[in-house]
């Protein structure tokens, strides 16, 4: 982006310039996909493209980061092969002995990672419900390095208050880090409410079509050894999103906060529907005026995003027979995409799934929200 006098620019016009340079060498205004994994030196064996190898650096992966940190507000993006491996990179940044605070209720692989493979290495790690700032208060230890935050979290959309966890954590020596990917930072600004850093599943709502995995860290700033060992896990563990990957993502990126804003606005005319439906035990939505955290989610977001769950009275048997009559939304995992995605979550979890077992998980796309209102009302009444 030439350097202007439009400061501070719009999040719609960060999203659509942020990290685009029109091609010195030709004049392209869409970036080309560099596909080369190695850069030549000069006889001096300097750099002039500053790419040494792509593991460590790559053209796209360059202007992607550089349009994420653009989009969240931060000193410097760091993209990964997936939102779990931006996840484990910052579990990375943690030593053995070392312990983190994390909320009871979140995307159930980041538990399970945490679980899985940390342990091993002694990480210590407390699950409390991050909704109540106390428990989080009482949670901390002299050790405790990292508070995680998800909000609003998968899949109740709990919403836990950002600025004062974030003051719990750095009262204490630790990092906070919220994961971000069911707000996208058109609805939520993590870093200027505190946090260190941000992490996303780039496969959701920055990729939008379904169609390229891909994970972020953006960091507030840079000169702090949380940054230096993201970026050294980064360049040395390799799991860094390929050059088409970014392409991808990148050319996501102009259209994210014209689909959000779709998605959100039909999201909250599915959430008012379905509270209203004698079939249906509870919506959960931070948009209703019923939910719990509502107060605190209009404060900390400007608006309430494009997922909602809600529980089908009869249990598991009657959503998973819900979720059978659909005809627009699909049954699939995953979220974000331009498609509605609906599906019972407990299976997808297994069988020591927390998730209340008559709960159906939506993602809301970018069809007319009365078809998908139609969709709903036909399936909830067969
Ligand atoms: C909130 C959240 N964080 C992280 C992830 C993991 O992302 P990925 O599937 O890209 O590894 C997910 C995936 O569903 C998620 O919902």
């Amino acid at each position: 982006m030439e350097a202007c006098n439009i400061a501070p620019m719009r999040f719609e016009t960060l999203a659509a310039h942020a990290g685009r340079h029109p091609d010195p060498a030709n004049g392209a205004v869409v970036p080309s996909i560099v596909l080369s994994t190695t850069f030549e030196r000069q006889p001096d064996g300097s750099l002039p493209g500053g790419h040494l190898y792509s593991r460590m650096g790559n053209p796209n992966r360059n202007a992607f980061e550089e349009a994420l940190a653009a989009l969240e507000g931060g000193a410097a993006g760091v993209a990964f092969s997936s939102g779990q491996a931006a996840s484990m990179s910052v579990f990375h940044a943690l030593g053995p002995g070392d312990h983190a605070v994390l909320p009871l209720e979140m995307y159930y692989n980041t538990r399970g990672l945490l679980d899985a493979q940390y342990g091993r290495w002694h990480l210590q790690a407390s699950y409390v419900d991050t909704t109540d700032v106390e428990n989080v208060q009482r949670a901390m230890q002299p050790n405790t390095k990292l508070v995680w935050i998800e909000t609003p979290s998968n899949p109740r959309l709990q919403i836990s208050d950002i600025a004062r966890i974030a003051a719990i954590a750095h009262a204490a020596g630790a990092w906070c880090v919220t994961d971000n990917t069911w707000a996208t930072p058109l609805f939520q600004r993590p870093l200027e409410l505190g946090a260190d850093a941000v992490t996303h599943s780039t496969t959701k709502y920055m990729g939008g079509h379904s169609d390229v995995l891909g994970g972020c860290v953006v960091v507030k700033a840079t000169e702090n050894e949380l940054y230096r060992r993201l970026r050294s896990y980064q360049a040395q563990g390799g799991a860094v999103p390929s050059a088409f990957d970014c392409w991808l993502l990148l050319r996501s990126l102009p259209t994210l906060p014209c689909r959000v804003r779709t998605q959100c606005a039909s999201a909250k005319r599915l959430a008012a529907f379905l509270a209203g439906h004698p079939r249906v035990q509870t919506v959960h939505y931070p948009g209703l005026a019923s939910h719990p955290q509502h107060a605190l989610a209009n404060q900390q977001m400007s608006d309430f995003g494009g997922m909602l769950s809600f529980e089908v009275k009869g249990g598991a048997a009657a959503a998973i027979a819900v979720a059978a009559q659909v005809k627009l939304f699909l049954r699939a995992t995953s979220l974000g995409g331009y498609e509605s995605l609906i599906e019972h979550r407990a299976s997808v979890e297994g069988p020591k799934s927390p998730t209340p077992p008559g709960l159906l998980r939506c993602s809301i796309g970018l069809e007319h929200a009365d078809d998908l209102m139609e969709d709903l009302a036909q399936a909830l009444e067969s």
